[in-house]
C-alpha cells in the first residue's frame, strides 16, 4: 500500500544550548536526520551525538535550501545574528524564532520581507512537555503553521495567537509559570514538613502531586472545577483545606503575580 509520506522539513538551527537540543531531540523522534539539519553553534560540544555544527551560515552547502530556519540563541544575540540569515529569509525559508520578548517588527528590520513565526515556548519542553504559543506575521501561510505546529508539538502542545500584544500575556502565564509552579511546591513540601514530614517525602509528595494532577487535568474531558469537585467529599478534608484556600487571597496573589510579569514582559519588549 503506497503511503504518505511526511517527509521533515530541512532545517537550520541557529544555536543550540537547551532548547535548541530539546527540540532537535524532539525532530529526531519525529523522523530528522542529520542530513536534514544544519547546525549553526560555536560550542560542538553541545549537540547532540550524531549531530554536527557549522560556525556560521557563510559554512552551509549552497546545495542545501532550508525550508525553515529557527532562532534558539539568547535575544541580546540576536540582533548581530539575524542579518548572516537574510538570505535565506529573501530565499522563501520560513523563519521562526523561540526567543523571548523580542517583536515581529524587529526581525523583519533585520531579516528583511519574510514569513515569520515568534513562537514563546517553555522549560517543560526540555522533557517533551512544553507548552508553546506561536504568533505569525502577516506573511505567515496556513502552511505554515502546519509546520510549526508540527515542530513544537515535538516538545509538548503549540497553539496560536492573532494578535502579538497578547505575548507578554502568554509569557506570564506559561512562560514564566514553571518558576510560579515549582515555588507551590516548595510551599506545599515546607507546609508538609511542618505537619511532620520527612523532607524528602514532603518534596517527593508535592511533586508527584502537581505531576499527577497535571496529567490528570490534561488527559480528562472534565473541566478544572469538575475534576476539583471530584476529589472533594462533602464535610471530608479537602472541602476543609479549600475553604481556607478558596477564600480569594491566593486568586487575588496569582492575578497580581500574572500583571507583574506581563508588566515586566511588556517593558522588556519595548
Ligand atoms: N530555556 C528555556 O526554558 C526557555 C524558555 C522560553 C524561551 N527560551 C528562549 O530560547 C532561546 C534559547 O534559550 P536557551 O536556554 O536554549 O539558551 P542557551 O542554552 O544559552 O542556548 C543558546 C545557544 O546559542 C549559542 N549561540 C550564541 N551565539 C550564536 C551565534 N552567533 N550563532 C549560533 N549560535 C549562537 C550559544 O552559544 P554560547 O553559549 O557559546 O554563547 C548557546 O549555545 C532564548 O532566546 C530564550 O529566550 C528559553
Amino acid at each position: 500500500m503506497a503511503g504518505i509520506i511526511h517527509s521533515f522539513p530541512r532545517i537550520v538551527l541557529v544555536g543550540c544550548g537547551n532548547m535548541g537540543v530539546a527540540l532537535l531531540k524532539g525532530w529526531q523522534r519525529e523522523g530528522l536526520t542529520p542530513q536534514g539539519v544544519r547546525i549553526i553553534e560555536p560550542q560542538p560540544a553541545k549537540v547532540p551525538q550524531g549531530f554536527t555544527t557549522l560556525a556560521d551560515p557563510s559554512r552551509i552547502e549552497k546545495g542545501f535550501k532550508p525550508e525553515v530556519v529557527l532562532f534558539a540563541v539568547k535575544p541580546q544575540a540576536l540582533a548581530e545574528v539575524l542579518p548572516g540569515y537574510r538570505e535565506f529569509a529573501g530565499e522563501g525559508a520560513l523563519m521562526v524564532s523561540i526567543a523571548a520578548g523580542k517583536k515581529t517588527g524587529f526581525y523583519e528590520s533585520l531579516l528583511g520581507p519574510c514569513r515569520l513565526a515568534r513562537v514563546m515556548p517553555s522549560t517543560p519542553a526540555l522533557v517533551g512537555e512544553g507548552a508553546s504559543v506561536a504568533v505569525g506575521n502577516a506573511a505567515v501561510t496556513e502552511a505554515d503553521r502546519a509546520v510549526v505546529t508540527r515542530l513544537l508539538e515535538s516538545v509538548g502542545t503549540c497553539h496560536w495567537v492573532a494578535d502579538e500584544a497578547i505575548m507578554d500575556a502568554v509569557t506570564a502565564l506559561s512562560g514564566s509559570g514553571p518558576a510560579f509552579v515549582f515555588y507551590v511546591a516548595e510551599c506545599l513540601a515546607a507546609a508538609g514538613e511542618k505537619l511532620g514530614l520527612s523532607k524528602e517525602l514532603s518534596v517527593a509528595l508535592a511533586v508527584q502531586t502537581i505531576r499527577g494532577s497535571g496529567i490528570l487535568a490534561s488527559e480528562s474531558e472534565q473541566s478544572l472545577e469538575a475534576l476539583r469537585h471530584a476529589v472533594t467529599s462533602p464535610g471530608g478534608t479537602t472541602e476543609a483545606g479549600l475553604k481556607l484556600l478558596m477564600d480569594g487571597r491566593l486568586q487575588k496573589v496569582l492575578e497580581e503575580t500574572l500583571a507583574q510579569a506581563c508588566k515586566r514582559g511588556r517593558e522588556l519588549s519595548e
